[in-house]
């Protein structure tokens, strides 16, 4: 006998105020910008307060959002539209409204710099090269950066929930593993290694100092020389001015993703790597007290003709080979594949369930184009909640 996994319930948990964050995380590829930006469009159809904290949009969706350029700043979303909900005293719904943002990680991190030095340092450490390619390239500053404009934006206090959409990094764990890796970084470690004397000269300094930049990328590695190394130091004697900052805001970020205001909703494709990927994230999640609100299983095959099964299609399509319908058998066999893509999908989904049996769920189908506009939201929203 299968198990059958409770519901998760998504109107119940945008229309609850108590709910404050919304996170929306995966591995790459789900889904996850998409469906952060139509729960974030229910939401304030629902009459929310909504911002949504996009990381990659694509184009056209972004421009749908009223989003031109990554200007870091939460734009007004056009066109939001009461949904018409009627709330407990029986009043007509009335719209909320709805922000939308792109992730610009330099600039947040940029920002987070001119906020805590003098004039004076924050120009320099912003002209420092070290600085530069840290900002930009570090493989976890995304993951860093969209926790710190959370951090942010729930400190702005101007809306009543926000929607946050995690990087398109491979693993859904990244999000949660970055910050505290890049705090540890600038903490602790970085510092320890440029302050070793460079007593045995160049060369002996370079092995403690790549020994120490394990994590840092490529591009910094290739480029080390005499001249990054005394932008490194210039950069960390500059910045000593905010150490133990970047931990305490990792924890403070910590903190607020496990507040009972906040809900992780994990999307993954009805594929097995996926599927995967979401159980150790709900693991993850448990260990770390962080509150599950459920699974989403995006993008997953639905056929009309669910009742002529995929044994039966293919018999039907043998017997119509070598006669004046090819068409038809043609089309009997797309049936038979969708029904057993279907049947593959529905015994992912039942594994994910045996293994997590508390666990909420609710599928989205795979719709017949991109979603790219409001009304591509809406549908996605309803799918959602159905
Ligand atoms: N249910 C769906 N049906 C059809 N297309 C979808 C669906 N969900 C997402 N997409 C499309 O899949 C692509 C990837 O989605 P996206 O939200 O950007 O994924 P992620 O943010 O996880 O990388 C986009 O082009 C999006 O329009
Ligand atoms: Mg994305």
């Amino acid at each position: 006998m299968t198990r059958k996994a409770p519901v998760l319930a998504l109107d119940q948990l945008i229309d609850d105020r108590r709910t404050r964050i919304i996170v929306c995380c995966g591995s790459g590829g789900v889904g996850k910008t998409t469906l952060a930006a139509a729960v974030g469009l229910r939401a304030a159809e629902r009459g929310r307060h909504v911002v949504v904290l996009t990381v990659d949009p694509a184009r056209r969706l972004a421009q749908s959002m009223g989003l031109s350029s990554l200007d870091n700043t939460p734009r007004p979303v056009p066109g939001v539209q009461a949904g018409g909900r009627d709330d407990e005293r029986g009043e007509p719904g009335r719209a909320g409204s709805m922000h939308a943002m792109m992730l610009d990680m330099k600039r947040t991190f940029d920002e987070i710099v001119e906020a805590h030095a003098d004039p004076d340092r924050a120009a320099q450490i912003l002209a420092n090269p070290f600085y530069q390619s840290l900002s930009s390239s570090f493989s976890g500053t995304q993951e860093y950066m969209a926790m710190e404009k959370l951090g942010q934006l729930r400190r702005a206090d101007e809306w009543d929930l926000i929607v946050v959409d995690t990087p398109p990094s491979r693993s859904a764990l990244d999000f949660l593993d970055a910050p505290a890796r890049l705090g540890r970084l600038l903490d602790g470690r970085l510092i320890r290694v440029l302050m070793v004397p460079a007593r045995a000269g160049g060369r002996a300094y370079m092995k403690v100092l790549s020994a120490g930049f394990g994590m840092v990328t490529g591009v910094l590695t290739k480029v080390l020389g005499a001249q990054v190394l005394r932008d490194a130091q210039t950069f960390v004697s500059a910045l000593d001015t905010m150490f133990g900052g970047f931990r305490e805001r990792a924890e403070h970020t910590y903190q607020l993703l496990q507040a009972p205001g906040t809900a992780f909703v994990v999307i993954a494709a009805p594929e097995p790597d996926a599927l995967r990927e979401a159980s150790y994230f709900v693991e993850r999640l448990a260990d770390e007290r962080m509150p599950l609100a459920g699974l989403v299983i995006n993008r997953v095959h639905r056929s009309a003709a669910s009742r002529l099964s995929a044994a039966r299609s293919l018999a039907a399509a043998e017997n119509l080979d070598g006669t004046r319908y090819p068409l038809a058998a043609a089309a009997l066999r797309l049936h038979a594949d969708l029904t057993q893509l279907q049947a593959r999908e529905r015994r992912l989904a039942e594994h994910f369930t045996s293994a997590h049996p508390a666990v909420p769920v609710t599928e989205v189908p795979a719709l017949a184009e991109d979603v790219h506009d409001l009304n591509g939201l809406r549908v996605i929203g309803r799918h959602l909640t159905a």
